[in-house]
């Protein structure tokens, strides 16, 4: 325990921006969790990314980490965006659908059988068309094989991207050896597939041990790249001119900059939002623009099975279990925000039903007020709400689905 805990009890209200919200779920909220998103912040980090990139290292959208249709919808607009990276096979159907002029590449490498999938569940007759405007990834030689059949099959042209590892050691060709001996094969047999280009992701680099820095991480992740490019130029017949160089993420879109990057495209999808996951250092400028809000249902003095009066002796040296909440919902992939002072409660343990919070006694939060949670990523958070509330300078605006409405 800190014993900064013991010593003073945690307790504040909530700031004014909270207090704002909370004025405004008490009315407007319905009772239930709702999942937040301040536009005003969101267009904030929006304009941030933008005012770093420039038009030579254009965008890609992550899918996965802002997937309500709406939300991609929105900031394909405010950004002039229509690249996207996708990593779920029922969502790249639907980018498909709802952005018929966009360029897609994979994320990930799709098993055969999802691909294929896609191609089944393709509406007909699509604006979009997947072999000039869908990527998939390669991460090994029988996978590219595999798809060599499966264009074979579908008597069509398929695009693919080569995932390669520049450090991440999360899978790809790990060594310029291992693409030359993919484009050879692609040279010596006759096949539908069309190579793009390549990604690489970086994320270890946010991450570079002290002895190495996350500059020296950089140039070192920069080297490997150019070596897997320099690899692929010896194939001017299947290498195109203008190839799709891709990668970065969240944590180190900032340090790609035009004068410093084997890039020709950078991914970004969480810092828009910038849920806990991303507080670094190189994202100081970007603000959280998604919360999770519950309503309290209970508002009890601290207390816990069996051990009556000893709680007691708890409360004294910690205050900070003079009080007790219960929430509306819980176990979400968040920690209490707003107000400053609640904590989980680890001996109780965690509910999805009714979350349990602690305080001290002065955190005067009352039945139907609302306790504000940051996510700590957005991927996978929208999937466990049905909507999504959008505020404006503390005021509801509007409302998005989390998933498309069939
Ligand atoms: C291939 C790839 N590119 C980019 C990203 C970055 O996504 P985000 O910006 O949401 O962190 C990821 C995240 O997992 C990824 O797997």
């Amino acid at each position: 325990m800190n014993p900064a805990d013991r010593l003073s009890p945690r307790e504040q209200p909530h700031p004014p921006y909270f207090a704002a919200l909370n004025h405004m779920l008490r009315q407007h909220g319905g009772g239930i969790a709702q999942l937040i998103i301040d536009l005003d912040r969101l267009d904030q980090n929006a304009a941030h990314l933008s005012a770093h990139l420039d038009s030579s290292l254009p965008l890609r959208l992550v899918a996965k980490s802002l997937s309500p249709p709406a939300l991609l919808q929105y900031l394909s607009k405010s950004l002039n965006c229509q690249r996207f990276m996708a990593f779920h096979q029922p969502h790249l159907n639907q980018l498909a659908r709802d952005f018929p002029r966009s360029d897609i590449l994979l994320g990930k490498p799709l098993p055969l059988a999802a691909a294929r999938q896609f191609y089944q569940q393709l509406e007909g007759p699509a604006e979009f068309v997947p072999a000039q405007q869908l990527t998939w990834l390669i991460d090994s030689l029988p996978r590219l094989y595999e798809y060599a059949e499966l264009a074979q099959a579908l008597e069509q042209p398929m695009q693919i991207a080569f995932e390669i590892d520049i450090g991440l050691t999360r899978g790809g060709f790990n060594a310029p050896e291992q693409l030359t001996a993919a484009l050879t094969w692609l040279q010596d047999n006759p096949n539908h597939l069309n190579v793009r280009g390549l990604m690489g992701y970086d994320a270890h680099i946010a991450q570079a041990p002290f002895w190495l820095g996350r500059r020296q991480a950089f140039r070192n992740s920069s080297a490997r790249y150019k070596a897997f490019i320099e690899a692929a130029q010896r194939f001017p017949q299947q290498w195109p001119q203008q190839p799709t160089l891709n990668g970065a993420g969240s944590l180190t879109y900032r340090l790609h900059t035009n004068a410093e990057t084997v890039l020709n495209e950078v991914s970004v999808g969480s810092a828009l939002l910038k849920p806990s996951d991303f507080d670094n250092d190189l994202l100081s400028e970007l603000q959280p623009a998604l919360w999770i809000a519950s309503p309290v249902l209970k508002a009890l003095p601290g207390q816990l099975p069996f051990i009556g009066k000893t709680h007691a002796l708890l409360q004294a040296f910690n205050r900070n279990r003079q009080q007790t909440y219960y929430l509306y919902g819980g176990q979400w992939p968040a920690q209490p925000h707003s107000p400053n002072g609640l904590r989980y409660d680890d001996l109780f343990g965690r509910s999805a039903n009714q979350e349990r919070l602690t305080s001290s006694r002065r955190c005067r939060l009352q039945v139907d007020d609302w306790v504000f949670f940051r996510p700590q990523r957005s991927e996978g958070v929208f999937e466990l709400f049905n909507q999504i509330q959008l505020v404006r300078n503390g005021q509801w605006v509007d409302r998005w689905d989390t998933i498309a409405k069939t």
